[in-house]
């Protein structure tokens, strides 16, 4: 399906971009997985070479402007250059949330119980932290692939939104609009590149397993948390997504399947998105 394309996927080493890499290697492409912990990459990069696949590992932030151009000319050199961008990384920092829900007039004097955070004690370094992640880290990459894809007449990105780029979820401030901007840059991008045949579209995740969110959610096998019995009761299919889950529309999403959508978010979440929650 993919014979000859270069993908590269950042966010390679994580639970949903790990499986995207393996699933895109397995249509035939090379694989470029970027990422800032190499064990992570490396990880997955064993399981494709098993199999035989070209791949390669490059560490990288994609916050960083100079290193996502030395990723560029990387992938320039070995394999000629990028046909498509898979932008996963991203993510949250608690540092940049609140612990309460809700305004609690006790902030104010500092007289919040003990190891509880309102708004005004967040870190707002971090909270900067996370917009710079799933925004800047979004942007980079583009423009740094979009060059390459230009000079082989086209090219595909997928971007990642959330359940929170359409409806905020409590304490998710930095996350929460970060996501936002990721739809709504996903739009004004896939209007400029559309008369260099680049598509810009992205895939909004529901909530999916990952180690954190066994933690945090609890599972529907094992027993659910506060918020998870509220994410269940609130998603038509009951139950939390797969990486699995999103690999159909990721590819649709690249190939020429799709060869007329553009800057769409297409969210990929068992039906949350349906319900008003009453
Ligand atoms: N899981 C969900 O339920 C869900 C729902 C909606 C949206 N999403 C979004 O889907 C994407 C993938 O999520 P996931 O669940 O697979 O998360 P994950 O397991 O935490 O993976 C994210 C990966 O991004 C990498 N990363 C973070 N900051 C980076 C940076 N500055 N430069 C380069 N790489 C960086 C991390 O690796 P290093 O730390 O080694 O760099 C990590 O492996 C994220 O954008 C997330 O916000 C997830």
């Amino acid at each position: 399906m993919f014979n000859k394309k270069t993908a590269v996927i950042t966010g390679a080493g994580g639970t949903l971009c790990s499986e995207i890499s393996k699933e895109l290697y397995k249509c035939g492409a090379n694989v470029v997985l970027v990422g800032r912990t190499k064990e992570k990459l490396d990880r997955v990069a064993d399981e494709i070479k098993r199999e035989g696949g070209n791949v390669l590992v490059y560490p990288c932030d994609v916050t960083d402007k100079e290193g996502v151009k030395g990723l560029a000319e990387e992938v320039k050199r070995v394999f000629g250059g990028c046909d498509f961008l898979i932008n996963g990384a991203g993510g949250n920092n608690v540092k940049a949330m609140p612990t309460i829900t809700e305004f609690d007039e006790r902030e104010i004097k500092g007289d919040l119980p003990d190891g509880q955070r309102g708004l005004f004690d967040i870190d707002t370094d971090a909270f900067k932290s996370v917009l710079d992640i799933n925004i800047m880290g979004t942007v980079l990459p583009t423009m740094e692939f979009a060059k390459q894809m230009v000079e082989r007449g086209g090219g595909s990105v997928v971007n990642f939104a959330s359940m929170n780029s359409y409806c905020p979820l409590t304490r998710c401030f930095a996350y929460a609009m970060s996501k936002a901007a990721i739809v709504n840059l996903t739009q004004s991008f896939g209007a400029y590149f559309a008369p260099a045949n680049i598509r810009v579209n992205a895939v909004a995740p529901g909530f999916m397993v990952n180690e954190r969110s066994k933690t945090y959610l609890g599972t529907v096998e094992d027993g659910l948390t506060e918020r998870g019995k509220k994410v269940i009761s609130h998603t038509p299919m009951k139950r939390f997504g797969e990486a699995s889950d999103l690999l159909g529309c990721v590819k649709w999403l690249l190939s020429d399947g799709a060869a007329f959508v553009t800057g769409v978010t297409v969210p990929v979440d068992g039906g949350f998105l349906t319900l008003g929650g009453v």
